[in-house]
C-alpha cells in the first residue's frame, strides 16, 4: 500500500472512530457510567480505569491506531522542546501520574501531572467536586491531594522516559496540610519538590495559584513571588519552567507578577488557574471551590492577549480554560498561546476530544493559509 493510501485509511478510521466515540460518550458513557455517580466517585473510577487499562498492550495499540490524529501543521517548538501538537492535559486530573500511557497513545502533545507537593497531602474534606453542567464547568475543592513529590517523581521519570511522542510536565505546589508554616517554610516546600523534579520531566510548572488551600495564595504578592523564585533559581535543573498564574487578579497586579517572573529563570506562564469570582453565576453558597470550564474562557483569553502583547518576546504562553472546540483553541492561539491545555472538556465531552481538537485546528490553520501552528500564535493580540 502506498504512503498516500495508507494515510488516507488511517485518517478515515480516525474520523469514524472519533465520531463514534463522540456519540457514544454523549449518549451512553456520560449518562450511564459517569454522570450517574457523584463527581468524586466518577473521578476515582476514571483513575482506576486508567491504571487498569494502561497494562493492556493491544488496547493501547488500538487507541493509537484509531484516535491519534496527526498533521504536520500541528507540530511545534516551544521553550526548546518539540511537541507533536500543541494540546496538553492541564494539571489536576492526574495527580499521581496514572495517565501518561493512555494520553501518549491517544495522541496528546503533552500532559501536566500533579499538582504534587513535598509532603503527601490528604487534600480538603470531601466533596471535592460539584458539577455545573449548565455552565460547562466544575467546582473544584480538592486542596492539592496527592501522594507527595518523592514518590510521584519516580513514576513521572519512568513515564517520561517511556513516552513515545508525548512531552511530560509536572506541576509542583506548596503542601496544604497542618504543618504549613510561614513564608520561609513555603519557599522551602517548593524548593524540595523542584529539586526532586530537576532533570526528571520535560517541563516543570510551578503552581502559585491554587485557590483551595488553608494559607491562601501568598505568592500572588510580588515581593513574596520574588523571594520564592530567588530560591528556585538556585536549583540546578535543565528543563524549562512555567508558572501557573492566578485567574482573578486585575491586570495591573497580574502584570506586576509577570514583571517579577521576567527577572528570574522562568520560561513561560500558564494562564490561568481556577476562577474564584462567582458573579453572574447561580451556585449554592455552601458549595466550596474554584470554577473551571466555560466561566474561565473569556477573561482567560484577555489575560493571554495582554500578556502576549507586553511579554510575548520573553515568556511562552500555555493557554487553558474553557476550551471545548477547535475554534476556541484557535482563538487562544491567535491571542498568543503557543500551547493549549484542557480538563473540563475531557470530562464533559469525552476522551476523543483530543482528536476532535487536533483535526479541527488543522482544518482552521489550512483554511487561513498557515503551514504551521506557530505562524498563528499572537496574530490577534
Ligand atoms: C478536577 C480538577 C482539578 C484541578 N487541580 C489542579 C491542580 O492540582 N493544579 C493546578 O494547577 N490546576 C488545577 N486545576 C485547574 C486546571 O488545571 C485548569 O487551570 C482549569 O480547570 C481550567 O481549565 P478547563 O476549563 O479546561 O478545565 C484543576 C481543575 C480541575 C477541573
Amino acid at each position: 500500500m502506498s504512503y498516500v493510501s495508507s494515510n488516507y485509511w488511517h485518517d478515515a478510521v480516525n474520523k469514524v472512530a472519533t465520531d463514534l466515540m463522540t456519540f457514544g460518550y454523549k449518549h451512553v458513557v456520560k449518562p450511564h457510567f459517569v454522570f450517574n455517580h457523584t463527581p468524586d466517585a466518577a473521578h476515582e473510577q476514571m483513575i482506576a480505569f486508567c491504571a487498569a487499562t494502561k497494562q493492556i498492550q493491544p488496547l493501547m495499540w488500538l487507541l493509537r491506531e484509531t484516535l491519534d490524529y496527526t498533521d504536520p501543521s500541528l507540530e511545534t517548538e516551544a521553550m526548546g522542546l518539540h511537541f507533536a501538537n500543541p494540546f496538553g492535559l492541564s494539571a489536576g486530573l492526574d495527580k499521581n501520574c496514572e495517565m501518561p500511557v493512555l494520553l501518549d497513545n491517544a495522541g496528546f502533545g503533552f500532559e501536566t501531572v500533579g499538582s504534587t507537593t513535598s509532603r503527601p497531602c490528604p487534600g480538603n474534606a470531601r466533596p471535592w467536586f460539584h458539577r455545573l453542567p449548565e455552565y460547562d464547568s466544575m467546582l473544584v475543592h480538592v486542596g492539592l491531594a496527592n501522594a507527595g513529590s518523592e514518590s510521584v517523581m519516580k513514576v513521572v521519570e519512568r513515564a517520561w522516559r517511556e513516552a513515545k511522542t508525548m512531552q511530560l510536565s509536572v506541576s509542583i505546589a506548596r503542601t496544604n496540610d497542618e504543618l504549613t508554616g510561614d513564608l520561609a517554610e513555603g519557599i522551602d516546600d517548593y524548593r524540595i519538590s523542584m529539586e526532586r523534579a530537576a532533570g526528571r520531566s520535560s517541563m516543570i510548572e510551578v503552581n502559585i495559584s491554587c485557590p483551595n488551600t488553608k494559607v491562601g495564595e501568598p505568592f500572588g504578592d510580588p515581593d513574596n513571588l520574588d523571594k520564592l523564585f530567588a530560591a528556585l533559581d538556585q536549583v540546578d535543573r535543565p528543563q524549562p519552567v512555567l508558572v501557573k498564574m492566578p485567574f482573578d487578579l486585575p491586570w495591573e497586579q497580574f502584570r506586576e507578577l509577570l514583571q517579577v517572573l521576567c527577572e528570574h529563570r522562568v520560561d513561560g506562564v500558564t494562564i490561568a488557574n481556577l476562577r474564584k469570582d462567582r458573579s453572574g453565576l447561580e451556585i449554592p453558597r455552601d458549595w466550596k471551590g474554584g470554577l473551571s470550564g466555560s466561566p474561565t474562557y473569556a477573561r482567560g483569553n484577555e489575560l493571554i492577549r495582554r500578556t502576549y502583547r507586553e511579554f510575548g518576546d520573553r515568556l511562552t504562553i500555555a493557554g487553558v480554560g474553557g476550551v471545548f472546540t477547535a475554534e476556541q483553541a484557535y482563538e487562544k492561539i491567535r491571542f498568543g498561546s503557543s500551547l493549549v491545555m484542557f480538563i473540563s472538556s475531557l470530562m464533559y465531552r469525552g476522551p476523543q476530544q483530543i482528536s476532535v481538537l487536533k483535526r479541527g485546528l488543522a482544518e482552521l490553520l489550512a483554511a487561513d493559509g498557515f503551514e504551521h501552528v506557530s505562524e498563528a500564535v499572537g496574530i490577534d493580540a
